[in-house]
């Protein structure tokens, strides 16, 4: 599989094109960012960290019934991975309240969830990812509503599976974001799953594990995400 141009570069991942026009190289960078790109600074090894924990998580969650774009790690930093057509929408589930839930409704900070949350958001940093639901989808055409319903039914197999496996390891998942993309009509999970786009506490301290810790300026960011790491068993 030979490496060609450079196809799309986003705040934290660029995509390169293939000798096969099925798949892309999706190479991880050190490039970590928050509040839609407004804080944007290189954090050495997070590549690499994000990388293997992605490659870990989609291939457990392939070996578990979701479909996913990972095919394999090529080397630290890159993968590759199904050249999908992406859906522009993002897929929330939240099992306690945090981040952007309690600044909109004003409930506590830590509060569990009992059902889940679910939300989607439109992919869209000069709109501040607006908050939008299946009317949205349907009417501006951002997906059809099967494949909207097969979103929600996988973000929620998700977790199910993912919550588990971060409380095997002596932490909660708080919430977190999936994206979607279509291939031969299908639709995949796609993106990458790492603590950039999810919120993980330590299940006795509620020390925070993910990216909340550059968001609020915390420091110990790659530690924290290498600790996780090493918890759930991704070889490093
Ligand atoms: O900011 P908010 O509380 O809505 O985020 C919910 C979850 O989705 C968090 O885990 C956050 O890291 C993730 N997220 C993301 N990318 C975005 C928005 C949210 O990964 N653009």
């Amino acid at each position: 599989m030979e490496k060609k141009q450079e196809l799309y570069s986003g705040k934290a991942k660029s995509v390169f094109a293939t000798d096969d026009n099925d798949y892309v190289v999706l190479s991880f960078r050190d490039d970590t960012s928050a509040f839609d790109g407004e804080k944007v600074e290189q954090l050495s090894r997070k590549g690499e960290v994000n990388n293997k924990f992605n490659a870990f998580i989609m291939q457990y969650l392939s070996d578990n019934g979701i479909p996913t774009h990972f095919e394999k790690l090529l080397n630290a930093t890159e993968s590759l991975v199904k050249n999908m057509k992406m859906i522009p929408v993002e897929c929330v589930v939240r099992n306690v309240a945090s981040g952007s839930l309690v600044r909109r409704l004003g409930v506590e900070d830590g509060m569990e969830l009992n059902p889940p949350v679910f939300e989607f958001f439109l992919k869209n940093d000069a709109l501040h990812d607006p908050m939008i639901n299946e009317y949205h989808i349907e009417t501006f055409g951002w997906a059809k509503a099967e494949d909207v319903n097969k979103m929600k039914d996988l973000t929620f197999k998700v977790n199910k599976l993912l919550k588990k496996l971060f409380a095997d390891a002596g932490m909660i998942l708080v919430d977190y974001k999936l994206e979607f993309g279509l291939f031969k009509g299908g639709v995949y999970l796609g993106d990458e799953f790492s603590p950039d786009g999810c919120r993980l506490w330590d299940a006795e301290t509620r020390k925070k594990l993910d990216k909340d810790r550059f968001r609020q300026g915390l420091g110990g960011v790659i530690e924290a995400y290498e600790e996780v790491a090493h918890r759930i068993g991704v070889p490093l």
